[in-house]
């Protein structure tokens, strides 16, 4: 994003899979009834969106299973990314290759009935998956539709036992110099974090991901676990996760603490608000061509209006104006 002299995510434009950890992974994947559906899912990337809302795959969630645009080639969107703890270009992949993501331990804490660690395949084991497509919108003004695997937070937050106190789920990526050589950098106010209110995370939509594409998560999408909030600017979708702190306090986000009055706390998807610099109006779909128009909540305003009906403006989201 748009800061200090380094980190721009507006003017700079710019895959693989470690075959053990995706077999090892996809084991415990198979055993959670969507094997089938994962092996459908090895043919081209382009073949994956349903136009039925019911789908042939197994694991398919039938209310996620056509975002109403066709899903973004693999290809492109797993050469194109923002984790800066790699580097401020999209091209990171490469060198996210780097991050020993299994196995991968994370810590629950703060405001919960009993603190505890647990690994990301015993999470999977204990809660399961599904596969759901989602549109994604970057707070840049691009866009891109993927089918992730995962399961809801709601069912995390649940397992965690919050106490009534908790009001607010806070959320933080690794930190690894050594691994990662953006969190060299000091300019940064390492490790990125972010956070939701209990209502948002605990929301149908709010997706804890494991998986894309019927595979293990890519390293560079943030494996081995990430969030993803589609009604929500990309920022709020913090990648490879390992503490969760349920806590009283609202957390202040990795690009919020940099940057308050452009990447606020809500980060609610609104094309009438703009970026202090650039129209968030409509969007560059990654796949190519046309601008297409931004909708309100990323389209996902049945699921998640509710939550800010009550708020001071139109979507509780005022921070940049
Ligand atoms: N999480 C971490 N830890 N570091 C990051 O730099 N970038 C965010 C989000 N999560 C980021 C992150 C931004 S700005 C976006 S748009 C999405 O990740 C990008 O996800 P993608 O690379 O899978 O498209």
């Amino acid at each position: 994003m748009h800061y200090h002299k380094k980190p721009d995510w507006l003017i700079k434009e710019s895959r693989s899979t470690d075959e053990k950890h995706f077999i090892n992974r996809r084991k415990i994947l198979a055993g959670m009834g969507i094997a089938t559906g994962l092996a459908a899912l090895g043919g081209p990337a382009f073949s994956l969106p349903s136009q039925s809302p019911f789908s042939p795959r197994p694991g398919l969630n039938g209310n996620y299973a056509n975002a109403g645009r066709a899903v973004t080639a693999e290809s492109i969107n797993s050469t194109y990314n923002n984790f800066y703890e790699f580097g401020s270009s999209k091209n990171i992949h490469q060198e996210a290759q780097a991050l020993q993501s299994d196995p991968w331990t994370v810590t629950i804490d703060g405001m919960v009935d009993t603190p505890f660690q647990i690994s990301v395949d015993d999470l999977i084991s204990r809660i399961g998956v599904e596969e759901r497509i989602y549109r994604h919108r970057c707070v840049e003004a691009w866009s891109m539709v993927v089918p992730w695997v995962g399961f809801p937070l709601a069912k995390l937050v649940e397992m965690a036992k919050p106490l009534s106190r908790a009001k607010y789920v806070q959320f933080q990526t690794f930190n690894n110099p050594e691994v990662a050589s953006e969190q060299r950098a000091s300019w940064y106010p390492w490790p990125y974090t972010e956070g939701l209110t209990m209502a948002e995370a605990t929301n149908e939509l709010s997706l804890m991901v494991v998986g894309a594409y019927g595979k293990v998560l890519h390293k560079q999408f943030g494996a081995p676990m990430r969030l993803h909030t589609p009604w929500k600017y990309g920022f709020k979708s913090i990648k490879s996760i390992d503490r969760i702190t349920f806590t009283d306090r609202q957390p202040v986000g990795f690009w919020e603490g940099l940057q308050k009055k452009e990447y606020g706390f809500w980060a609610n998807v609104n094309p009438a608000v703009d970026h202090r610099r650039w129209t968030q109006a409509t969007e560059r779909p990654l796949s190519g061509g046309d601008r297409i128009p931004t909708q309100l909540y990323n389209g996902y305003g049945d699921q998640v209006a509710g939550m800010y009906s009550g708020m001071a403006d139109e979507i509780g989201d005022a921070f940049w104006r």
